[in-house]
């Protein structure tokens, strides 16, 4: 694919950043605009141009499509679980009416490609919990969940209907040392590492047995770039993908962070979204995504720990964290 100029909503986020780094390696600092709300950009995303985009307005995407000359996007803007259920009308504005402006806009600009992320949440209490099925049951209890089964039905409704190539992952919890997540239910599983360099304890807000779906940020870029980059000939999915690199609960997160900080110690006081994390499922089948594009992980829970601790430890000892 020739890609001549990307823009990434929500680049300040936990994975926009990272993403809007990668991307510029890939492609040029300046073929990459980082879209920001609320938060400004942040150092890591000062070598190229950032331009403000609210994505409920769709006069403000197109401001920034037509400056630039956009051809793809990738749309990672969005109220993540926790915030969502405090706040279910800001969730559905910001990704709802957001992804709706953004599928318009690339309609209307003819763009070649779009990138818009789902998640393990469009899964809920009916859904298998083991291995979960690529094509099953989607009946979310949370409004962020609500949001991501609709979104995938609308990105697959303007690929039918309108040829506008939209492509996405169901995103597992994403485990990451550069910036933190916003507001999600698995943000535990990056709290505890920064926690656990900082001052040797956590408190965790879920139960010790929780099994989660996760994956290392590495991965997370890897499998985004390759999705993006797959010819749409193999692509039988779209908008759906299964995807993970690893399960583990919260105790074995804890006891892995421990074989590198002996004295450390994590305690467990569930809040609300205990429930939302019982709603979700333990692991996932990807057999799809392996089927249709190769996706592979290189990050399982060892090789993961290690490198958090490393980063984060550095950041520490440099007085960066
Ligand atoms: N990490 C997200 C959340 O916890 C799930 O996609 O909300």
């Amino acid at each position: 694919m020739e890609t001549k100029k990307i823009l990434v909503t929500g680049a300040v986020g936990q994975i926009g950043s990272e993403l809007t780094v990668d991307l510029r390696k890939r492609y040029g600092n300046d073929s990459i605009v980082a879209g920001y709300h609320k938060k400004k950009p942040t150092a890591m995303l000062l070598n190229g141009p950032s331009e403000l985009v609210d994505v409920t307005k769709k006069e403000s995407i197109e401001r920034v499509v037509e400056t630039y000359d956009i051809d793809t996007v990738y749309h990672m803007a969005a109220v993540l679980s926790a915030v969502g259920e405090k706040n279910p009308s800001l969730a559905w504005g910001v990704n709802m009416n957001g992804l709706y402006n953004i599928l318009e806009v690339a309609r209307e600009h003819k763009m070649t490609r779009v990138f818009c992320p789902s998640s393990i949440a469009v899964f809920g209490p009916e859904t298998p919990k083991e291995k979960t099925p690529q094509e099953t049951v989607l009946r979310p209890r949370t409004m962020y969940g609500v949001t991501k089964v609709a979104g995938e039905m609308l990105c697959d409704y303007y690929f039918r209907k309108f040829g506008v190539d939209v492509r996405g992952l169901r995103y597992p919890g994403i485990i990451s040392s550069e910036t933190l997540p916003g507001g999600g239910t698995t943000d535990y599983a990056v709290e505890i590492f920064y926690e656990a360099v900082k001052n040797k304890k956590y408190t965790c807000f879920v139960k010790k047995g929780t099994v989660l779906p996760m994956m290392y940020m590495p991965d997370c870029i890897k499998a985004t770039i390759e999705l993006m980059n797959a010819p749409l000939s193999s692509l039988r999915h779209h908008s759906d993908f299964n995807i993970t690199a690893m399960s583990f609960s919260a105790g074995e997160l804890a006891e892995e962070i421990k074989k590198h900080i002996p004295d450390f110690v994590c305690e467990y006081r569930p809040d609300f979204r205990q429930d939302i994390a019982e709603s979700w499922p333990r692991t996932i089948d990807d057999s799809a995504a392996r089927k249709e594009w190769g996706w592979k992980p290189d990050y399982d829970l060892p090789a993961m720990t290690a490198d958090m601790l490393e980063k984060l430890k550095k950041r520490y000892e440099e007085g960066k964290l």
